[in-house]
């Protein structure tokens, strides 16, 4: 097997298929507006299946239409080594945020296939259903459920914001698969992203290898108040949904910096009921996301924020409702996989080092059924979720060949006894 560590992907081929499946969706800054299993989805999907399919694979498609593409080995009782990420973006996504991890996947592939290599184990390249959790709550839900911990037919009734059921956006583009959901299993997962933070970029290094991801707590609220008169409502007479919400916003944030460094708050979404310039708004629904390496900074923060929301709503007089929807506790991934990405990192000779992800990803969720690790590179100023959103080709490529370098050692490792 010493042949396979001189292998190296085709960087400017790995370039060309980012920029070619950036056209499914483009925006005209420059972004990509793909939310999951919408008609764009679709169509990268298809490109995606074709590819893998052009590329020797056998693509089979789950009930939650995740994308399995399995490259034989050579010894096929063995668990398949998986990697890959995610095809769907935000509304204002960018061209690498899953699409890396999916599209070097593929180029794996391909660059094992150039060369001739067979490898012990075989090889599993997976795009997973709605990674972002823009149109569908939760974000990685796919994967969630592959893991067991939501059921399918859970997943299939939820709705978007339009009361659009998963099931029925599944069958819209062609996705609803035959192949039931967690049947497949899977020896090991690597997943490469871009880091989506400023750490790697900033210390001018080439690879983060991740250690785990960290905990994510999600709310919906609401806040009522009282609609009335804007002209006619004195000042101490109101109910104001909106300024009883403006508190809250401040309360987060305050209570955020307060368990800094590491926690993180944000209120992505705040919509007034029913908008009118000269109504004082009696209604405000907002979204929370609340993040933190640690469990108990998770409850710290939930718990101190619920006794300010008490302290708001009875100074003004308001209802305010916040419900935890969604919590994925601190995953740390598998010392095992993370050495052998480190150890492919350094025969590479690439400048590295050890970080937690901030991001959620389905390699989170994977990590509780296999031995699980991710390879980070930079973006530039740090920025994800942007239509700007950016790397350099020489980190993607860089990514790609430790992404290589750890599915060979992993699926080539010889099977312990017993
Ligand atoms: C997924 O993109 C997340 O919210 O971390
Ligand atoms: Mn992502
Ligand atoms: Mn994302």
């Amino acid at each position: 097997m010493s042949t396979t560590h001189n292998l190296r992907v085709d960087g400017a081929r790995l370039w060309s298929t980012i920029m070619e499946t950036a056209r499914f969706g483009a925006t005209p800054a420059g972004g990509i507006n793909r939310l999951t299993l919408s008609q764009e989805d679709g169509q990268v999907r298809d490109w995606f299946r074709d590819a893998c399919e052009a590329a020797g694979l056998e693509v089979r498609v789950d009930a939650l239409g995740t994308q399995f593409a399995l490259r034989r080995g050579r010894d096929m009782t063995r668990l398949p080594v998986a990697c890959g990420s995610h095809l769907d973006t935000q509304p204002t996504g960018g061209k690498f945020d899953g699409i890396l991890g999916t599209l070097a996947g593929l180029e794996v592939m391909r660059a094992l296939n150039d060369a001739g290599i067979e490898t012990e184990a075989p090889l599993l390249l997976v795009n997973w259903t709605n990674e972002e959790g823009s149109r569908y709550a939760p974000a990685m839900m796919a994967s969630a459920a592959y893991a067991g911990e939501f059921t399918v037919e859970d997943i299939h009734s939820r709705r978007d914001a339009a009361g659009i059921a998963v099931k029925q956006a599944l069958e819209a583009i062609g996705y609803l698969g035959d192949e039931p959901v967690g049947e497949r299993r899977i020896g090991a997962f690597v997943e490469l992203h871009i880091e989506q933070g400023p750490i790697l970029e900033a210390e001018a290094t080439t690879i983060g290898v991740v250690e785990g991801g960290q905990g994510i707590a999600w709310f919906d609220g609401v806040v009522t108040g009282f609609e009335s008169h804007a002209g006619t409502t004195p000042m101490p007479r109101r109910r104001d949904a909106l300024n009883g919400f403006a508190e809250i916003a401040l309360a987060v944030e305050r209570i955020a910096h307060a368990h800094g460094p590491t926690a993180v708050a944000t209120i992505g979404e705040a919509v007034i009921g029913a908008p009118s310039r000269n109504v004082i708004p009696g209604r405000i629904r907002f979204t929370l996301d609340v993040r933190d390496p640690k469990a108990e900074t998770l409850d710290a923060v939930e718990s101190e924020l619920r006794a300010e929301l008490d302290a708001i709503a009875g100074r003004r007089k308001l209802t305010i409702e916040l419900t935890r929807i969604w919590r994925k506790e601190p995953v740390p991934f598998d010392a095992g996989v993370v050495g052998a990405v480190e150890a492919a990192t350094r025969g590479l000779g690439f400048s590295h080092r050890r970080m937690v992800s901030g991001a959620g990803h389905d390699a989170c969720n994977i990590a509780a059924l296999a031995p699980t690790a991710m390879i980070f590179v930079p973006c530039r100023d740090g920025i994800s979720h942007n239509e700007a959103e950016s790397a350099t080709q020489g980190d993607c490529t860089a990514g790609a060949d430790v992404l290589l370098q750890t599915l060979l050692t992993l699926a080539n490792a010889p099977v312990r006894a017993g």
